[in-house]
């Protein structure tokens, strides 16, 4: 019953912890850096901006007033503005004038000063980097399906790290993940130094009996000051996830061995790994993942063992609303 105890008790002390951490490091606290506040706050609202244009029927000059309150933004004292939400929101505005050429103009003076921002970073030098895009619908691949289910997890690898060149093309890809209103709060930490992996690995706990046998690891973080107020206080969680899902598919892709790792720790074995892996307060880790070459001096017919890792029955998991 003691022990009982003190395990929830526990709970509430690192509940504790994390609401702190989030109070102090999210968007709305004055305890972070206003350019950095600002630069998420830009994404954030000109990735409206972007939607708007694509929607079945976008209504002709919406959000003025929010692209004026993004453009008053930009214009705040001192703040430093960040070469992506500069690029982003360039992107946006000359697509949204573009879109409107053909329709009369309803407030001219927003419009205006629309018109004097675009003129004006196009002038400085500023590349443009959003608005909208053409492509196409995805195809039937059966390919894909069968590389989708190919899928698995492998604790053995190559003793060789994974070349810098080949991580920096995994990591585009994972870049691909979606999410929430395009603000890509995640991050990866990469280590290839023996020394540094094994004590990374020794604080996650879940390695074990493989953990001197991790060539590559990877740490996925996400910023918490991309986030903002008390509903948000989960997400970054679910974007941080999305992206070590597509981080995982990329490797997978590239013939890449890897294994996710969990990061059920405390706050206090958090900041112990955030202090080795040299990652800001500001960021929460959300999983390790150890990745590798399949070993060269394996089986000859190149088969690896797995654990089979059976999956549930489509009842278990899969309901479909009966309206
Ligand atoms: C978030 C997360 C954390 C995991 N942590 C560990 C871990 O610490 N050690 C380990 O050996 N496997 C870990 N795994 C791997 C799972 O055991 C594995 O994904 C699951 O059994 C399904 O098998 P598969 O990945 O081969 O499809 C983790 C998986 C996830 C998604």
């Amino acid at each position: 019953m003691v022990r009982r105890l003190i395990k929830l008790m526990q709970i509430l002390l690192e509940y504790l912890q994390d609401s702190w951490r989030f109070t102090y490091y999210n968007s709305h606290s004055p305890f972070q850096p206003r350019s950095k506040r600002i630069g998420y706050h830009t994404v954030i609202e000109t990735h409206t901006v972007e939607k708007g244009l694509v929607l079945p029927k976008p209504r002709p000059f919406f959000g003025l007033e929010k692209i004026s309150s993004i453009l008053k933004m930009q214009q705040i004292k001192g703040i430093e503005r960040a070469p992506f939400p500069r690029r982003m929101l360039l992107g946006a505005l000359a697509a949204y004038l573009e879109w409107h050429k053909k329709y009369p103009n309803p407030q001219p003076e927003i419009v205006e000063k629309i018109e004097k921002f675009v003129r004006e970073e196009n002038l400085s030098g500023v590349v443009a980097s959003g608005g909208v895009r053409n492509t196409c619908p995805p195809i039937n691949n059966l390919a894909a399906q069968e590389f989708l289910m190919s899928r698995f997890s492998s604790r053995v690898f190559d003793a060789e790290p994974l070349p810098t060149n080949l991580v920096e093309q995994i990591v585009l890809i994972a870049q691909q993940a979606p999410s929430q209103c395009n603000r890509q709060s995640s991050k990866v930490y990469h280590f290839f130094s023996k020394e540094i992996i094994m004590s990374l690995l020794d604080l996650q706990g879940g390695s074990k009996g493989f953990s001197d046998n991790v060539p590559t690891l990877f740490l996925i973080t996400s910023d918490i000051t991309a986030w903002g107020g008390a509903q948000q206080r989960h997400q970054l969680y679910v974007d941080g996830g999305l992206f070590s899902m597509q981080l995982m598919l990329a490797m997978h892709a590239f013939g890449v061995l890897n294994c996710p790792l969990n990061l059920a720790v405390s706050n206090s074995t958090e900041s112990a790994i955030k202090r080795i892996a040299n990652i800001p307060a500001s960021e929460r880790v959300i999983m390790m993942v150890a990745a590798g070459l399949p070993s060269r001096s394996g089986n000859e017919k190149g088969i690896l063992s797995v654990a089979a890792s059976p999956r549930r029955s489509l009842e278990e998991v899969l309901f479909t609303s009966r309206n």
